[in-house]
């Protein structure tokens, strides 16, 4: 792995892994903790009531029916959309009314389920642009650098140049990625259905992806998932929603067994 896009922020890891409280002994607190959060459109009550909390460095499943508030959750989380009541903390700190852009300072990055680029851009340009009007501490030639890296290791160098209509579903999906690695150290990656209609090397590509930024920064990761046998592969717990509320939280074997998650998806037994 190209090694200078984690090292050049050595010292803001270093700090930022003290500010969090990493060690032995905190690696098991709460870095997200969701305090009653709600969301409604009109009627539709998308996310209800909703407590819960996600550790550190876990990479977890955020897994319900269609409709079931996972999409909402993960707009809430990222400040994309206002919570109507309720409270969301980030290692302590109120983060509720943060816009994205600032979530994204704190190393609280998203992917979308529809991925978008700039398509009259390169795919260079289309990495660098979402953080060109931020005030950061390195120099334009450095953000470069990390963006030629971030490109590396998502496996998009050859295309750097090429503009980005250029690039598959799959590989859109990637430029996400990279983009999200302009954000390191990144606590927090909310992926939203990152491997829908994705071809399976680019899907091994992203499973990769996801490992090194969970394993490197101790980054915790919500990976919201209708395939169970990647959420098996790359999830250590599981968190089910259903009608807008959080039901269950588990292994994947765990929360299978709930009669609460089996009736979620099957219906009630006629
Ligand atoms: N912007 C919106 N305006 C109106 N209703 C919305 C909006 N976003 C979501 N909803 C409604 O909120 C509920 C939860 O939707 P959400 O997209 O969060 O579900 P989801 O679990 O992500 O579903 P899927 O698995 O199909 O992606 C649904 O009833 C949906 O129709
Ligand atoms: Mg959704």
């Amino acid at each position: 792995m190209p090694e200078t896009l984690f090292s050049f922020k050595k010292e803001q890891v270093l700090f930022e892994a003290a500010a969090v409280g990493v060690g032995e002994a905190m690696q098991n607190l709460p870095v997200l903790e969701l305090c009653g959060i709600s969301k409604g459109f009109g009627g539709t009550r998308a996310v209800h009531d909703v407590s819960g909390a996600f550790e550190k460095g876990v990479i977890y499943g955020l897994i319900g029916p269609n409709g079931s508030g996972k999409t909402t959750l993960i707009n809430l989380i990222s400040g994309f959309y206002a919570l109507d009541s309720g409270k969301i903390v980030l290692s302590g700190e109120i983060i509720s009314k943060r816009r994205p852009h600032e979530l994204a300072s704190l190393g609280v990055v998203r992917t979308f389920q529809m991925p978008k680029a700039f398509a009259s851009l390169s795919v260079l340009d289309n990495v660098l642009l979402p953080i060109a009007g931020d005030e950061r501490s390195e120099s334009l030639s450095q953000m470069q650098e990390a963006a030629h890296e971030a490109l590396q290791i998502t496996g998009l160098a050859a295309m750097t140049h090429q503009l980005a209509c250029a690039l598959s579903g799959g590989q859109t999906m990637l430029l996400q990625l990279a983009r999200a690695l302009l954000c390191a150290p990144i606590r927090l990656l909310l992926l939203d259905e990152p491997f829908g209609g994705v071809a399976p090397a680019l899907k091994d590509r992203i499973i990769q992806v996801i490992r090194q930024i969970n394993e490197r920064y101790g980054a915790t990761v919500i990976l919201v998932s209708h395939e169970m046998s990647t959420v098996r592969q790359l999830c250590s717990k599981v968190v089910v929603m259903s009608g807008g509320r959080w039901i269950a939280e588990g292994t994947l074997d765990e929360v299978s067994a709930s009669p609460e998650v089996v009736s979620a998806y099957l219906g009630k037994p006629i």
